[in-house]
C-alpha cells in the first residue's frame, strides 16, 4: 500500500531529492502505482509521474540546491486510477502547501463540496486531495503552519498517516491515525517514514508515532504532541535491523534472498527461547500469560495459513483453538469473552482487517496477543502481549521467511502457554536450520519448476498439519507466477477438485511417514489415474516413488515439522516458475506488502 518518506536535515552532503528518492525505492516493495515528490524551497515543487519510480526520476531536477525539506510518496491507487494527477503529492490551490497521504478519508465527498463550495479547485479524483486546502483555509483564516495542520486533521474521518511542507519552511509536519508512521533522528537530518526500511541507511534512531499524535520534524531534533497540543515525551529506541538485511546482497530479487537466509531467521527466532534440558521452551515477553482456555487466531493470507498450523497444534494440547480470516472475525458471530485469547498474527502488524479484529476483541476485554515480525507496530503497541518472530526485514511482497518463522514462533507460543513439550520436539526444533540448509543446498526444484511451467495449472495437496502448507503453497505460486493454483486439504480432492485433475495439473503432494501416509498415497493414485504427474515433497522417497513424477526431498523430522521443511520446496518451485516466466517477482501486480486497508 502506499509508502510515505520525509526528510529534512543540516548535512550539506545530503541532497533532499537523493534521500527521498532512495527513501522511495526502499518502499518500493509496499506495492505502487505511481509516485511523487514535493520539496519546500522559496515556493513549494512538485515532481509526480504515473508508474514506476524510473519515470518520476526522469521529471525529477538535477540540482535542488534551495530545498529545504521534502516529502515523498509512492501510491497505490484506491480513490481514482493511477494517473499523474491522482498521483501524490497534492496542493492547495495556491501551491504554497504540499500533502502526502496514505489511507482512507471517508467524509472526503463531504468536505471537497464544501471545500468547492469556498472556490477551491481540485486537481485529482483522490480523497487525500482535500488535506492541503483544509489547511489553505485554515492559513487564509491566519492559523501558524503547525495549527493549520492540526485544524485540518481535525476534520478527517477515516485511516491516514499525513506529511506536510509549506513553502519557505524547512520542517516537516506530520501526524497518524491507524496507518503506520515512524520517526527517525540522526545528527544530519531528521526523517519519518511508513517503514524502518525507507530511511534505515541513514539511521537506526527511531520514535514510533502513536495514533492521534502530531510530529514537528525540523533539521535538528523532532517536537511531538498530543491531540491538544501538549508536548510529548517520547523515547528513541534502537531499531537491531542491519541496512544490509534491506538490501538484496547479490540475490537477483528479494524473493530468493529472504528464502535463503530462513536458517538464520530461524535460528534468530529460536534464539534464548528453548531449555533443551528440561525439554521446555520459555517465551520470556509472554511469561505472565496464563494457559488460555479458549484461543482465537485472526490473520490474513499467509499468516492465516501459519495461524491454520498454529490452531492444530493448540487443539491437540487440549485448547478450544479456531483460526479465522480477519476480515470475517465477527464477535457478533462468535462465542468470546474475556477469557478468549485473540492472538493477531501478522507480519507487519499493520494489516488494516487484523487490527479491526484485534481491536474489536479488545473492545470485548478478551486478552490479546500479536505475534508479529514488526518492532513497534501497530499491532503490537495496541494488545495486550507481543512476540516477535525475529525474521528480519521482509522485502519481497511474498512472504517466505516470515511464513517460517511464524510457524516456528507459533509452535513454541503453542508449548510455552500449555506447558506441554517434550525434549523431542525442543531438539526437532534446534534442528531446523540446519535441515532448511541442506534443502537449500539441494533441491532440484528449479528442475521441477522448468519441466512444469507451461502447465494449466497447479494443484498443492496434504492433510494434517500439511493442509495449510498446501494452501500456502497455492498462494506463493498464483502470486507470484500469475498462474492458476489451488491448495486442498487432501481428503477434499473428491469432493469436487478432482474434476479440473487433468495430465496438463501437476499435482504437489505433501508425503511423510506419518499417520496419514496410506491416504496421501490413495490421494496420489487417484490423481495418477487421471494423468496428473506427481510431485511428491517427502523424507521418504522410497514410500514415494513409485507414483511421483519427481520427488523433493525434505530430511526426517518431529512429525509436526515436516511441512515447514516442505514449505521451502514449494517456495523454491514457485519461485522457479515465476523467474522462468520473466515474472516481477518481488512486487507482484496489483499486490501491495502491507495492507493497510480493509
Ligand atoms: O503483514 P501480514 O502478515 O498481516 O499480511 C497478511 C497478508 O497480506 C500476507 O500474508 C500476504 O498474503 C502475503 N504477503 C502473501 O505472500
Amino acid at each position: 500500500m502506499c509508502g510515505i518518506i520525509g526528510y529534512t536535515g543540516t548535512q550539506t552532503n545530503r541532497n533532499v531529492v537523493d534521500v527521498l528518492s532512495n527513501g522511495l525505492s526502499r518502499l518500493e516493495y509496499r506495492g505502487y502505482d505511481s509516485a511523487g515528490i514535493a520539496v519546500a524551497d522559496p515556493t513549494v515543487s512538485v515532481y509526480k509521474r504515473e508508474g514506476k519510480l524510473a519515470a518520476l526520476e526522469e521529471a525529477l531536477p538535477d540540482e535542488a540546491d534551495d530545498a529545504l525539506a521534502g516529502i515523498g510518496h509512492t501510491r497505490w491507487s484506491t480513490h481514482g486510477p493511477p494517473s499523474d494527477e491522482n498521483a501524490h503529492p497534492h496542493t492547495d490551490c495556491d501551491g504554497k502547501v504540499a500533502t502526502v497521504h496514505n489511507g482512507i478519508i471517508q467524509n472526503y465527498q463531504e468536505l471537497r463540496d464544501e471545500l468547492e463550495a469556498n472556490g477551491h479547485e481540485f486537481d485529482s479524483e483522490t480523497d487525500s486531495e482535500v488535506i492541503p486546502h483544509l489547511i489553505e483555509r485554515a492559513l487564509d483564516q491566519g492559523a501558524s503552519a503547525g495549527s493549520a495542520f492540526r485544524q485540518a486533521i481535525g476534520r478527517l474521518e477515516g485511516s491516514y498517516a499525513v506529511a506536510a511542507v509549506f513553502h519557505g519552511r524547512e520542517e516537516v509536519y506530520a501526524t497518524r491515525y491507524q496507518s503506520p508512521l515512524v520517526l527517525g533522528v540522526d545528527d544530519g537530518g531528521t526523517m519519518l517514514a511508513s517503514d524502518v526500511p525507507a530511511f534505515l541507511e541513514y539511521t537506526d534512531q527511531v520514535v514510533y508515532l502513536e495514533d492521534g499524535q502530531f510530529a514537528k520534524i525540523r533539521p535538528i531534533g523532532i517536537e511531538v504532541r498530543d491531540g491538544r497540543g501538549a508536548l510529548v515525551d517520547v523515547s528513541v529506541e534502537t531499531v537491531d535491523w542491519d541496512p544490509e538485511d534491506a538490501g538484496k546482497s547479490g540475490y537477483d530479487h528479494y524473493m530468493l534472498k529472504e528464502i535463503y537466509e530462513q536458517p538464520r531467521s530461524i535460528r534468530e527466532c529460536l534464539r534464548g527461547r528453548l531449555r533443551p534440558l528440561e525439554g521446555s521452551i520459555l517465551i520470556e515477553e509472554l511469561d505472565d500469560v496464563p494457559r488460555p482456555t479458549e484461543v482465537h487466531f485472526v490473520a490474513c493470507g499467509t499468516s492465516y495459513h501459519a495461524s491454520l498450523y498454529a490452531a492444530r497444534l493448540f487443539r491437540e494440547r487440549g485448547v478450544r483453538t479456531t483460526a479465522f480470516l480477519a476480515s470475517e472475525y465477527d464477535v457478533e458471530t462468535v462465542p468470546i469473552d474475556e477469557e478468549t485469547l485473540v492472538v493477531g498474527v501478522t507480519q507487519s502488524g499493520e494489516t488494516a482487517d487484523t487490527l479491526r479484529a484485534l481491536r474489536t476483541a479488545n473492545g470485548i476485554g478478551a486478552q490479546t496477543l500479536t505475534v508479529t515480525n514488526v518492532v513497534g507496530s501497530s499491532a503490537a503497541r495496541e494488545t495486550d502481549h507481543t512476540m516477535y518472530i525475529r525474521a528480519g526485514p521482509e522485502i519481497g511482497v511474498a512472504a517466505t521467511k516470515t511464513f517460517a518463522s511464524q510457524q516456528v514462533s507459533l509452535a513454541m507460543l503453542s508449548s510455552a502457554l500449555t506447558g506441554e513439550c517434550s525434549r523431542e520436539f525442543v531438539e526437532s526444533l534446534r534442528a531446523l536450520p540446519d535441515q532448511i540448509q541442506s534443502i537449500l543446498d539441494d533441491s532440484h526444484a528449479d528442475a521441477v519448476a522448468e519441466e512444469f511451467v507451461h502447465s494449466d495449472a497447479y494443484f498443492f495437496i496434504g492433510r494434517d498439519y500439511g493442509a495449510p502448507v498446501a494452501l500456502e503453497g497455492a498462494l506463493k505460486m498464483k502470486e507470484i507466477s500469475y498462474k492458476h493454483a489451488e491448495g486442498f486439504a487432501a481428503g477434499e480432492l473428491k469432493h469436487g477438485p478432482l474434476a479440473l485433475v487433468t495430465e496438463r495439473t501437476p499435482v504437489f503432494a505433501l508425503v511423510n511417514g506419518d499417520s496419514n501416509t496410506e491416504k496421501m498415497l490413495g490421494n496420489i493414485k487417484e490423481v495418477e489415474a487421471r494423468g496428473a504427474p506427481v510431485v511428491a515433497v517427502s523424507d521418504d522417497p522410497d514410500l514415494v516413488e513409485a507414483h511421483a513424477e519427481h520427488v523433493l526431498r525434505i530430511p526426517e523430522t518431529h512429525w509436526r515439522f515436516y511441512p515447514i521443511l516442505a514449505n521451502v520446496q514449494l517456495q523454491l518451485v514457485s519461485y522457479w516458475v515465476a523467474h522462468r516466466l520473466g515474472r516481477s517477482i518481488d512486487k507482484p501486480r496489483n499486490l501491495a506488502k502491507s495492507v493497510t486497508v480493509e
